[in-house]
């Protein structure tokens, strides 16, 4: 057996994942020879501050300048972990114009800029992989790919954000607001500092755009997602949605109707029979069909220093193996149709709407009008919790177009005897 050739790679960032990154590559490597014909070595670490103290990590190999491992002949392989749009867009794309493949977990970039670096990728022959950027240690996008490739995936749906994941269990099985359970995710750790993106599903979002592009074959963009959060959701309606024995997850949804792709993150209530229902605190699960498969789902940890490492790690071998076998960019975009994207405005879906109301009698007939004039059919109704003159209205809709439902609320809204819209959610049909 001849020398065993190294593959050097560069990390972008050493953080949390960067960090994960680098001590599994370091734990994989006799076993490197066996599984890729190669070893894999990071040779340089960009970060913004190398004077800071990183454990375990060799400070010799940090940098703060990128012209050190863009023109470095050597470097193969670019690992991105920093995260956020710029720079990592543009040493991206510098990286692939110089011929280097990239491993990445940068879900923002890819969900705003994905077709501009898989070009670039295909131009150059690399490998441009993101299996980290959904559902962290869930192995989801090269299962859309390659496993799953035969088929005509017509739904994509699941829990895809395990900060909000963990937070909604907490307040489903500890009967917290959502305030406290915030707070308590933040002390975790599962939280970020500033949890916007987590809370108001734009996280969820992003990732809902990557995998509808690839499980449709049709480019989705953030963009095109419509998001909706949990910050509105409270303990009462956890209660509410118990008693109809059901729970509240924020779901992404991505389908491939007739008439164009639907692609939303929301909270929603679902049964406690789904399996989704028992997927509980931070882990994800991605539930897929399609026409061969039929029902495919996929569960794991969605985020963390090990998990996620371990999709970018998967990603590192994989780019690795090609190298070896000469068959780089042999994977890039899919791309290929032009699917028209549907406005939320014209997808339909089931609604529990809970409303206080003057106790009196007309009222309910005067509710279910204003839906019967907008083509809005209702499917249930449950009056409880009489507070002194009002009373609490639940409603379920029958599966209605969003436009529709929509213009009920417009007039219900302007009907004095409806004091309060207390919650407005979509329910699993
Ligand atoms: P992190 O802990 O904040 O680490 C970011 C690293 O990037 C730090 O080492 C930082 O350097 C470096 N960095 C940031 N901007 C830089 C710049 N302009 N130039 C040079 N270095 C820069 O982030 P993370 O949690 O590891 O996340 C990394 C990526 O993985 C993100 O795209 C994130 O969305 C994705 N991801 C994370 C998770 C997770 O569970 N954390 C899960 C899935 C995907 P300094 O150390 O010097 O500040
Ligand atoms: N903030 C994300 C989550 C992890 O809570 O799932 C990174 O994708």
């Amino acid at each position: 057996m001849g020398e065993i050739p190294v593959i050097k790679a560069a990390l972008l960032g050493a953080g949390t994942v960067g960090g994960g990154v680098y001590e599994i590559l370091k734990r994989q490597w006799e076993e490197m020879p066996k599984k890729l014909g190669a070893f894999v070595e990071i040779k340089k670490i960009l970060v913004r501050d190398k004077g800071k103290k990183r454990e375990g990590m060799d400070s010799a190999q940090f940098t703060e300048e990128w012209k050190e491992i863009l023109e470095d002949p050597e470097i193969q392989i670019v690992i991105e972990l920093m995260g956020g749009i710029e720079p990592a867009r543009t040493y991206l794309l510098e990286a692939l114009q110089a011929g280097k493949h990239v491993v990445t977990a940068n879900k923002d970039l890819l969900a705003d800029y994905g077709r501009e670096l898989l070009d670039m990728a295909a131009e150059h022959s690399c490998d441009l992989m993101f299996e980290a950027a959904v559902a962290g240690g869930i192995p989801i996008i090269r299962p859309l790919k390659q496993c799953l490739a035969a088929n005509y995936i017509t739904e994509v749906m699941g829990i895809v954000n395990g900060t909000t994941n963990y937070i909604l269990t907490r307040m489903t099985l500890d009967k917290m607001e959502f305030s406290d359970a915030l707070a308590l995710a933040l002390e975790l750790g599962y939280a970020e500092a500033d949890p916007t993106a987590d809370v108001e599903g734009y996280d969820a979002g992003r990732k809902v755009a990557i995998m509808a592009s690839i499980a449709f074959n049709s480019r989705v963009t953030f963009g095109d997602v419509f998001t909706e959060g949990i910050t509105k959701i409270t303990a009462a309606d956890i209660a509410y949605a118990d008693e109809l024995n059901m729970v509240i997850k924020l779901l992404g949804v991505a389908r491939n109707a007739e008439d164009g792709i639907e692609a939303g993150v929301y909270p929603m209530l679902i049964p406690k029979y789904h399996p989704l229902a028992s997927v509980q605190d931070a882990f994800n699960a991605v539930f897929v069909h399609g026409d061969a498969v039929d029902d495919a789902m996929f569960l794991g940890r969605g985020a963390g220093r090990y998990p996620t490492a371990s999709a970018v790690a998967g990603d590192i071998f994989e780019a690795v193996r090609n190298i070896q076998a000469g068959s780089t960019g042999r994977l890039g975009c899919t791309c290929y149709k032009n699917l028209r994207v549907k406005p939320a405005d014209e997808t339909s879906h089931c609604y529990f709407l809970r409303l206080q109301v003057e106790d009196r009698p007309g009222v309910l007939a005067g509710i279910a009008s204003v839906f019967g004039n907008n083509n809005v059919s209702i499917a249930q109704v449950i009056q409880k919790n009489k507070r002194g003159e009002l009373a609490e209205l639940a409603v379920i809709t029958e599966r209605v177009l969003e436009r529709h439902f929509k213009d009920s609320l417009l007039v219900l809204g302007e009907m004095s005897m409806i004091k309060e819209v207390s919650t407005i959610l979509r329910v699993y049909a």
